[in-house]
């Protein structure tokens, strides 16, 4: 590939309440990220192709929206599966499930949630998008903090062809900020990482 671009979708409803998970639609900043993004991308690439991946939740896809490039849904693109906690802010899991609460703290790179996953099931899940985004040109993945941080690293390592050696228990504390787009240049050995924040 030539760049990958990474963004989470905009603020959602389901952000601005403390909520995790859900399938809720961008907050008002949120929209302001998603009409703002087009002229980013375009100052960024010109007039080079330009392939838009997002997930299957509507956030992402209404994140999107306003990109006038070849756009594809990925259900591996999803967020983090939740299980019995869609839906529900830390202080209520707390009170509902303090044993899960409590165990998650503790390996939050393999717990996962009851009927739900971990993020070792999201790695996996993720790792065909990572072989897919070697044989595509520029592509743009709008998705989730946890599948961001997963496949950004991911990918990175794999260049280093240390892809089975992810620093896996750091990994699930690294914060993805909103509104900020990720560009990684691959390079001999390794990658370029520039991000893009904009103050939405
Ligand atoms: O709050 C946004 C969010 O992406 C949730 O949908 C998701 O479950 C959560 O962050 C993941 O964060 P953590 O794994 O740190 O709890």
């Amino acid at each position: 590939p030539r760049s990958i671009f990474f963004s989470r979708h905009g603020e959602s409803q389901y952000n601005v309440e403390g909520k995790i998970g859900g399938d809720s639609l961008l907050s008002p900043r949120g929209m302001e990220y998603a009409k703002a993004l087009p002229a980013l991308i375009t100052d960024n690439i010109g007039d080079q192709p330009l392939t838009v991946w997002s997930s299957t939740l509507r956030r992402t896809i209404q994140t999107a929206e306003d990109l006038k490039y070849t756009k594809l849904t990925w259900k591996s693109l999803d967020e983090l599966d939740a299980g019995v906690c869609d839906g529900m802010t830390y202080e209520e899991i707390e009170q509902a499930y303090p044993d899960d609460f409590a165990n998650r703290d503790e390996d939050k790179f393999n717990y996962r949630y009851r009927g739900g996953e971990s993020y070792r099931d999201v790695v996996v899940r993720l790792e065909p998008i990572i072989m897919e985004l070697e044989r595509q040109e520029n592509i743009l993945i709008i998705g989730h903090q946890s599948n961001h941080l997963m496949s950004r690293t991911a990918y990175i390592l794999s260049r280093y062809a240390y892809f089975h050696h992810l620093p896996q228990d750091d990994l699930p504390y690294i914060k993805i900020p909103l509104h900020t787009v990720i560009k990684l240049t691959p390079k001999a050995y390794g990658c370029d990482e520039e991000r893009y924040a904009l103050p939405i």
